[in-house]
């Protein structure tokens, strides 16, 4: 389910949030305030399933108009399943706040995935899930909780994929707001 939950940055998901909601509109409505870009996206029927050049053909016209509108260059699918080889090494990698110099743009098409946003003396959770498009701006600190069972397809969009690395801030953070199954596993 997308949902949108904001805490005080310095409390923890226990908190009593700020703000917690399901409803798209007012999601992107709220996301739009802090310079989060928030859109839900139709989706081809069987997207799901099928193979990844397919999958870009069929969302061309999707792609080629985020293009047009914010100058991304290229764009690509990733795909992860628990089966995904190192996938528990790759969970734990984006689960530390970083930031990359250029924005995350992401379109979920199938499963789903929190990013964590710490902006000024908030933490915005944003569960995105099929249909949900997301873009961290470039310089916001971050992090990305693929969950315990990691399941989802989602389209990248790049102005520079070569540029999209991911620099650590040491904060943490992150550590108090990620789901209870890696609290505990620390
Ligand atoms: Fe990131």
């Amino acid at each position: 389910m997308s949902r949108l939950i904001v805490y005080p940055a310095s409390a923890d998901c226990a908190a009593t949030p700020t703000l917690d909601t399901a409803d798209g509109a007012r999601m992107a409505s709220a996301l739009a305030g802090y310079g989060v870009r928030f859109e839900q996206h139709p989706l081809p029927a069987n997207a799901d399933s099928i193979d990844p050049p397919e999958l870009l053909q069929a969302m061309a016209t999707t792609i080629d108009s985020l293009k047009a509108q914010f100058g991304y260059q290229s764009c690509d699918v990733v795909k992860v399943t628990p089966a995904t080889p190192n996938i528990t090494k790759a969970r734990a990698g984006f689960l530390a706040e970083h930031i990359h110099a250029e924005d995350e743009c992401r379109l979920m098409i199938a499963g789903g995935g929190t990013f964590y946003l710490h902006l000024a003396d908030e933490v915005v959770q944003v569960d995105v899930t099929a249909g949900d498009l997301i873009s961290v701006p470039a310089g916001a600190m971050h992090w990305f909780d693929m969950g315990a069972t990691p399941t989802f397809t989602a389209l990248r969009l790049f102005t520079n994929p070569d540029g999209w690395v991911a620099n650590f801030t040491g904060d943490a953070i992150a550590l108090r707001f990620n789901l209870g199954d890696v609290a505990a596993a620390e």
